[in-house]
């Protein structure tokens, strides 16, 4: 096991009702706020006028910037430092997804910063100040409501890249399952993807004596995969949607890679895709994932063979322990169709066209993951693997 220093900050406020209570919150950290959302889903579910109410109780004043789309944009985000900076804004409450929040936290720390916010995408300046951010979830899926990380994309070039400091976890998030009732069932397995490919990403380590993790990993999978089919089928479980929301949580709050390190390739691979072709996150990740696992399986059979067994109750054959390991990546496969998402490129609607220019993109900093490093040529293979 690595050494390490854990420390997640974020107050997690959960349960029925948890959004009334925000202004509470919000007013520790000043009165001037920017309410920062989606395309309209919190409209339409009432919960805008919630939060507004919560905010107005505790007379804070609010400013607001709406519009945030899926696969968030740097366009967006500057406008938000403008507001933020003409108006002294002292919190940025996101309320919505994992874009929403990825917004709030580029214009957070855009806000403190006197150049372009891109320069912290590309690795030309640090992120060394950072207004605060708290959050209302809307849906379990990309775990920034207690990660420092946010991923956005330019359209000038179609770059779709991540930065994370710790000044940028959120102070506070407040998690209702009963919001994501609403979910479309689609955003709901696509949700239900990434959280399994955040711990896929911790678990495939090449760290010996991590078995505490390692279970903490698997029964975090588990409990995912055990509830999926019931918020897909019974959208207002409020019991499954607990799980599946604190799963969501739990899966990307870094408790599951301590003294461990993740691997990563996957999802970089799948930033290239949605920064091309602007898919969801979890889609792309389907698709990526089990691509990957084909192409590397060999580096760690045992791992792979004991993922198979432990998550997937796949029979370990000892004297083919390959076999066990590619039943496994194929039940994985069989799950995801089973949630409605696609395996392939191809079930995209993505061909091959991209796929050099999204290899080259990919790695154009240097070899992707830690698990097996992987060069252009490598991810050139996976993606032609996931076709
Ligand atoms: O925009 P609105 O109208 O709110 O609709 C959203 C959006 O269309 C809708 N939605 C959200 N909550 C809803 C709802 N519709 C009905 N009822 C509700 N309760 O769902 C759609 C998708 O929302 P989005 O925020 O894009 O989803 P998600 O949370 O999956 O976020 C994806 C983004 O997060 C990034 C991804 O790359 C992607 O850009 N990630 C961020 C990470 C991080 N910051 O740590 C890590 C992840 O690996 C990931 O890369
Ligand atoms: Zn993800």
């Amino acid at each position: 096991m690595q050494d390490f220093t854990f420390q997640n900050s974020t107050k997690l406020v959960f349960g029925k009702e948890a959004e009334n209570t925000v202004g509470k919150e919000t007013v520790k950290y000043g009165r001037k706020v920017l309410l920062h959302y989606g395309g309209g889903s919190i409209k339409k579910s009432g919960l805008y006028d919630r939060v507004v109410e919560s905010l107005r109780k505790e007379e804070v004043e609010v400013f607001e910037l709406g519009g945030v789309k899926p696969n968030p944009r740097v366009d967006l985000v500057r406008e938000g430092i403008s507001i933020c900076k003409e108006n002294e804004i002292e919190l940025i409450l996101a309320v919505g997804g994992g874009s929403v929040i990825d917004s709030a936290k580029a214009i957070a720390a855009g806000a403190k910063y006197d150049g372009d916010v891109w320069d912290f995408f590309t690795g030309k300046a640090e992120i060394n100040d950072c207004l605060p951010i708290g959050t209302v979830l809307t849906i379990p899926a990309a775990g920034s409501e207690t990660s420092g990380a946010t991923v956005i994309t330019n359209e000038d070039g179609w770059y779709k890249r991540a930065t994370g400091h710790d000044l940028m976890r959120p102070k506070f998030s407040h998690l209702n399952p009963v919001l994501t009732y609403t979910l479309p069932e689609y955003q709901t397995a696509c949700g239900i993807t990434d959280m399994i490919a955040h711990i896929l990403e911790r678990y495939f380590t090449n760290e010996k004596n991590v078995e505490l993790t390692d279970r903490l990993c698997e029964a975090t999978l588990k409990t995912i995969i055990n509830n999926a089919h019931t918020v897909l089928k019974e959208p207002t479980n409020y019991a499954a949607r607990a799980e599946i929301m604190l799963a969501g949580t739990i899966a990307h709050n870094d408790s599951l890679s301590t003294g461990r390190i993740g691997d990563w390739a996957s999802h970089d691979i799948e930033h290239e895709i949605s920064g091309i072709y602007d898919i969801a996150h979890g889609a792309g990740l389907a698709i990526v994932f089990p691509a990957w696992m084909k192409y590397v399986y060999k580096h760690d059979v045992n791992r792979f063979a004991q993922f198979a067994h432990r998550v997937w109750g796949v029979e370990i054959d000892l004297n083919n322990l390959e076999k066990t390991a590619l039943a496994g990546i194929q039940k994985m496969e069989e799950f995801f169709t089973s949630i409605g998402m696609p395996i392939t490129l191809n079930e995209a609607d993505i061909t091959e066209e991209h796929i050099d220019e999204m290899a080259q993109k990919g790695t154009e900093r240097g070899p992707l993951g830690n698990f097996v490093k992987l060069n252009e040529e490598d991810v050139r293979q996976i993606l032609q693997l996931a076709r």
